[in-house]
């Protein structure tokens, strides 16, 4: 593994242009997303507390986690992370780790209780990074398909 990237080139997009250069790897994660929507849902995402934060290497955004705060009777504050992804060609490289780190760093500070996300039964790769950073899986999450 090559040495993660430098402290520092963490970002929380904010310009129309930020949000749009962080899809490339966005839809590699979500591949239904449609480029031509994904600034204005993003930007309604955000209306309703949804941040994305990038992380830079030689110059291109090469990882994305999109997260938010929620606050429930059962955790009190958290941060749920929404999105976490790598580009494909850059894995394993320390990205996902320095992100993760970030988000972790960020939600203590936020005074959150826990950092909680749902991973796809499938992403077994995922889950194996989830489980050496320290997260445990606690529940299981159902879904009603309405449409
Ligand atoms: C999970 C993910 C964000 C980790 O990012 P990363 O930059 O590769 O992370 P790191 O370099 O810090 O750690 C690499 C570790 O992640 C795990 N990993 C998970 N999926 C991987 C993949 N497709 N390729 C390489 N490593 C992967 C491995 O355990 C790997 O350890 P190894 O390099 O010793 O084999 C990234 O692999 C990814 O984007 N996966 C596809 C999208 C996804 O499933 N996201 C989670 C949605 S809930």
């Amino acid at each position: 593994m090559t040495s993660p990237a430098h402290p520092g080139d963490i970002h929380l997009a904010s310009s129309d242009e930020e949000i749009l250069a962080c899809f490339p790897v966005m839809r590699q994660l979500r591949p239904h997303l449609v480029e031509s929507q994904f600034l204005t849902r993003v930007r309604r995402q955000m209306a309703a507390g949804y941040r994305i934060a990038w992380l830079e290497a030689g110059g291109r955004v090469v990882a994305v986690a999109g997260y938010r705060f929620k606050e429930t009777l059962f955790l009190g504050r958290f941060m749920y992370v929404d999105d976490l992804v790598t580009d494909a060609e850059q894995r394993s490289r320390g990205h996902g780790q320095r992100l993760f780190a970030w988000l972790v760093d960020l939600a203590r500070r936020e005074d959150c209780s826990h950092l909680e996300l749902d991973s796809g039964m499938q992403r077994e790769d995922a889950h194996r990074f989830y489980l050496r950073h320290g997260m445990r899986v606690r529940s299981h999450h159902f879904s009603l398909p309405l449409q």
